[in-house]
């Protein structure tokens, strides 16, 4: 997309620090705020530029690793069969050109969602990630004649030296952000070939052997603690887990049922409700859970891989954390039983579960590792381009912008209206009854005010939040020292709103005002579980020119509601950007309707409404874009998260 700055800065003969421009940019906006407190707004502007800080050290380490990890790969490419050393340079490509679809088909299975959730995390410092990653079974290192364990960095299964070099980039990138730790999940219970468990001095042997191992590698360093900076997780010390913690959570669970069959094997069923929640799950998959069940425990007493695994989640810490799990495909069906048990014993939330399928047949550990680093680069860029633009609002022209969108009624907003006002009233909210109501980045827009204001308690304030200067033209409408001429425009929206919304919408151009109230306010950073009801309309897609910072917007909006609050959102879709003013261009995200809802999916909001409206004959007043989408969502009860 074509992104031509509003403006660009001058250049000062003795070059500004960053905190003099910080400073600087802090008292444009605290005038502007009002009245806001110069320090409140400079320490939030500082937050952001700490935040850009770090994803430009993160993009750094990640151009380091990559690009080392490049060369080693094309160096290696040297087998004499020509397909396969065009097939290696194909996945390049494809890695290079961010083409999530054909490194799918190349082996390499990722939701390219988790990236931006986990580093806008990681940059942003909230909740740590962790890595988990799977060592290789020690059935192919002990020697079951003599019963001895030989380990050795190159016995090591695909699986673990995937797991090893993701690890590495892991430890690098953790140097950064201080906030990753690699989970390290040794499977030290069972042996498979000879069918039997482990006895004590066999598992201890293991893992002296393989700590060695994982030393040796860098995977673990001297000064690492166990818990710490890594975790060694070992399944045998997971069996107590599940006898205790996780069976007393199957057994309690709303979603789902613990059985024994004729046999004495102990199983999980899934109930309908969650199996059609679960994403990713394949009908044959689905069939065989709502039928037979998921195997906790064998006739014998012995646990399941998927069991012992969901067992290993249940400490509580575990809340707090973005998982990253990073398997073979070949565990997929494992993954997915491990994943219904976490989620019918509500110990992890969807939207922090993630996983890296890879076909360590097909794909080097250094190609997985290359694709998962340079993905996370593109990533980092986009968020770090999108950053660049936030601060250049001050060349939005209110008036301008006011007039072409608003001072006609487009039919796409005539549409949106009357969704908008008889959601409201489907919904059954008493009138004046609500408290805590935001319009999040109103700039020159009076409507979505006008919308809400018969719902707001009497004494109650709308806070009509806006990031940048644009705040001024709404201030002086309220405040009527606006042209009357100009301020004119909103009263066909009154006239509308009675057609759709009757008596209750009289006079909700003046409600609007009176209870209205300019203020400063940032839609990545809002009060948390403060309101009752946000509106907010083409902000989220329309401030950022990346879906990253568009998710997160949307979460921060999640955040922003009451546990029994409501939304009601309007986007931009396939929108190219916009101008407000002569020589201007603004940043958007180009969005299709199906992002947008998933955005809303994984922020852990259940979507009651979506009204898509576009221009009925094809004719499109606002440059470059689809149409528009109104967005009805409340969060997510628990236990359906
Ligand atoms: C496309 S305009 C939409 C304005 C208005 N809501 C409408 O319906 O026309 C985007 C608005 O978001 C504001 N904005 C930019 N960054 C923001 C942020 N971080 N938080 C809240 N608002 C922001 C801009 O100043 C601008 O007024």
């Amino acid at each position: 997309m074509n992104i031509s700055k509003p403006f660009k800065r001058q250049p000062a003969i003795t070059p500004p620090t960053i905190r003099d421009q910080i400073a600087s940019l802090a008292n444009r906006l605290a005038e502007h705020a009002q009245q806001e407190d110069p320090e409140k707004v400079l320490q939030r502007i500082e937050d952001r530029h700490t935040i850009r800080d770090r994803a430009e050290f993160l993009k750094r380490a990640l151009e380091r690793h990559t690009s080392i990890l490049r060369s080693e790969i094309i160096a290696n490419n040297k087998t004499p069969r020509r397909e396969l050393q065009d097939r290696t340079m194909a996945i390049l490509a494809a890695v290079d050109d961010g083409d999530y679809a054909a490194i799918k088909d190349y082996g390499l299975d990722m939701d390219h969602a988790w990236i931006r959730d986990i580093l806008s995390s990681s940059i942003q410092n909230k909740l740590p990630a962790e890595l988990s990653i799977y060592t290789a079974s020690p059935t192919s290192q002990l020697d079951l004649r003599t019963g001895e364990l030989h380990l050795n960095p190159s016995a090591l299964q695909p699986q673990g030296r995937v797991g090893v070099k993701l690890g590495l980039l892991f430890k690098e990138l953790n140097k950064v952000v201080h906030n990753m730790r690699l989970n390290i999940v040794v499977n030290d219970y069972w042996e498979s070939a000879s069918h039997r468990e482990l006895t004590s001095q066999e598992r201890q042997q293991y893992i002296l052997a393989l700590s060695g191992s994982l030393e040796q590698q860098g995977i673990i360093g001297d000064e690492d603690r166990n818990g710490l900076d890594f975790n060694m997780f070992r399944e045998s010390d997971q069996l107590i887990k599940l006898d205790t913690l996780l069976m007393a959570r199957l057994r309690k669970s709303q979603s789902g049922k613990l059985s024994l069959d004729t046999n004495g094997n102990v199983y999980f069923k899934p109930s309908h409700d969650l199996l059609e929640v679960m994403e990713g799950i394949s009908p044959a998959r689905r069939r065989e859970f709502a039928g037979l069940g998921i195997l906790i425990k064998d006739s014998e007493g012995s646990p399941t891989a998927a069991a012992l695994d969901a067992a290993s989640y249940t400490d509580a810490l575990n809340n707090y954390l973005m998982h990253l799990v990073c398997t073979d495909i070949r565990h997929k069906e494992e993954q997915e039983a491990t994943f219904v048990l976490l989620r019918a014993t509500n110990i992890i939330k969807r939207e922090r579960h993630h996983k890296i399928y890879f076909d360590s047949e097909k794909l080097s550990p250094e190609l997985v590792t290359y694709a998962v680093g340079k993905l996370m680069q593109q990533e980092v860029d986009k968020l770090l381009r999108s950053a660049e633009l936030y601060d250049d609002w001050g060349a939005f022209d209110n008036q301008e912008y006011a007039e072409r969108n608003y001072g006609v009624m487009l039919p796409e907003d005539r549409k949106i209206i009357r969704s908008a006002v008889r959601s409201l009233q489907q919904l059954g909210i008493q009138p004046g009854s609500l408290q805590r109501v935001a319009d999040v980045g109103s700039g020159p827009n009076l409507y979505p005010a006008m919308i809400a204001s018969p719902y707001v308690a009497e004494g109650a304030t709308l806070d009509l939040l806006e990031f940048s200067p644009n705040r001024t033209y709404l201030a002086d409408v309220i405040a009527g020292t606006i042209d009357a001429d100009k301020a004119a425009l909103w009263r066909k929206y009154e006239k509308l709103m009675i057609e759709f919304g009757g008596d209750l919408y009289e006079g909700c151009e003046n409600e609007a005002k009176r209870k209205s109230k300019v203020q400063f306010g940032d839609i990545f950073s809002l009060p948390e579980a403060e309101y009752d009801l946000i509106t907010s309309y083409f902000v989220a897609e329309s401030v950022v020119d990346s879906e990253m910072p568009f998710r997160e917007a949307i979460h921060s909006l999640a955040r922003a509601l009451k546990a029994d609050g409501m939304m009601l959102v309007a986007h931009v879709v396939g929108s190219e950007g916009y101008h407000a003013g002569v020589g201007t261009h603004f940043p958007a995200v180009n969005l299709s309707v199906e992002q947008i809802k998933k955005a809303y999916h994984d922020a852990n909001l259940e979507v009651t409404g979506v009204v898509f409206s576009d221009h009925p004959d094809g004719e499109k007043f606002r440059e470059g874009y689809d149409g528009i989408v109104l967005v009805i969502a409340h969060p997510r009860l628990r236990g359906n998260s």
